[in-house]
């Protein structure tokens, strides 16, 4: 992995918006009002490769997988890796549930019925965050099987933090690298007995992520890859200051923005660090397969359904 030049985290940190505030309400309301307002997205073009990999471990693995989300917030990448939700559906539900005037506990009421009326996947999902109202929330509606409020940046885990993440098989995040460094990847990392997790990570383009990837081959032989050629959108930037100050940083790191952040978007990319032992068995771009054109209307067609029966349709 190259080690280009380095913005500290802290720098990148205050060019970007705060949202502090909205992590720490007791229902997530708040979070999608503001944050899918300025098409925050990243979570949903995650889920295909969070979902790919997890088949990719289950197979490899011969049984069920256990998942750490870190900086898991509401359980957001929980709930569109189990259930057959869109980041869309669920601003939707939260703006309407916003309008009715509920207290937080109606919402959670309501948010468990919701997600248990869904098929879900057959998955364990733990995660980890700083706010404790967020992880409550999410454990309290089933989208986390456990979860932690810590902070391993400021401490050690603590014993039930250690347990919690006994048997973890996949590492992933979104829009939490910036705010976790090397230094909790590592401390995960040395807390979990047993087989070796795979990390998978959604990295904005201004955090540099070869501290970590270093942090993870210190723990063990891990090879890192970066997902080549292809870019994720986080958000729109939330107003020209924030515009103004990430095209710099990025430019400070000689990345090109023309066609992606000058374009008003952030741009995440993709990061896999898998034991070396494993890394064979399937190629990082099965796993983050892009289907460039996908989005265009096309007409029916012939094509394999569910029930494995080709067919004649949408
Ligand atoms: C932009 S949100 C991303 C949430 C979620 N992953 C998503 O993409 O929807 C960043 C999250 O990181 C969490 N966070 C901030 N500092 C953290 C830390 N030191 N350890 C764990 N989580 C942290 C915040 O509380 C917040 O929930």
């Amino acid at each position: 992995m190259s080690t280009g030049p380095a913005v500290k985290y802290d720098e990148v940190n205050e060019a970007k918006a705060n949202f502090d505030r909205l992590y720490f309400q007791p229902d997530p309301r708040e979070y999608y009002r503001v944050l899918c307002g300025l098409d925050y997205v990243i979570p949903d073009l995650a889920k295909g490769v969070f979902r790919n990999t997890v088949d990719a471990l289950e197979e490899l693995r011969g049984r069920r997988i256990k998942v750490l989300d870190i900086g898991c917030s509401y359980g957001n990448n929980a709930a569109l890796l189990r259930y057959p939700l869109d980041i869309d559906r669920l601003a939707q539900r939260y703006r309407d549930l916003d309008g009715a005037g509920l207290t937080a506990e109606q919402v959670a009421v309501l948010d468990r019925e919701y997600y248990r009326s869904w098929p879900g996947r057959d998955v364990e999902i733990v995660g980890l965050d700083v706010s404790e109202p967020a992880i409550d929330y999410a454990c309290n509606v089933g989208l986390l099987d456990a979860g932690a409020a810590e902070d391993l940046e400021r401490s050690p885990p603590s014993a039930r933090l250690k347990e919690m993440l006994q048997g973890v098989d996949l590492i992933v995040s979104t829009g939490c690298v910036g705010y976790v460094t090397e230094r909790t990847f590592a401390r995960v990392l040395a807390a979990i007995d047993g087989p070796r997790p795979w990390i998978a990570s959604f990295v904005l383009r201004m955090f540099t992520y070869a501290p970590i990837a270093r942090a993870l081959a210190e723990q063990g032989a891990f090879v890192t890859e970066k997902l080549d050629g292809v870019t994720f959108i986080q958000r729109r930037f939330h107003s020209q200051q924030e515009c103004t100050e990430a095209l710099a940083i990025l430019d400070q790191l000689g990345i090109k923005t023309a066609g992606k952040e000058a374009e008003g978007f952030y741009h995440a990319e993709f990061f896999l660090s898998r034991p070396r032992r494993e890394q064979a068995a399937t190629s990082l771009e099965d796993l983050a397969s892009v289907t460039s054109g996908r989005n265009r209307r096309y007409g029916s067609r012939w094509q394999l359904m569910g029930d494995s029966v080709v067919r004649f349709g949408r």
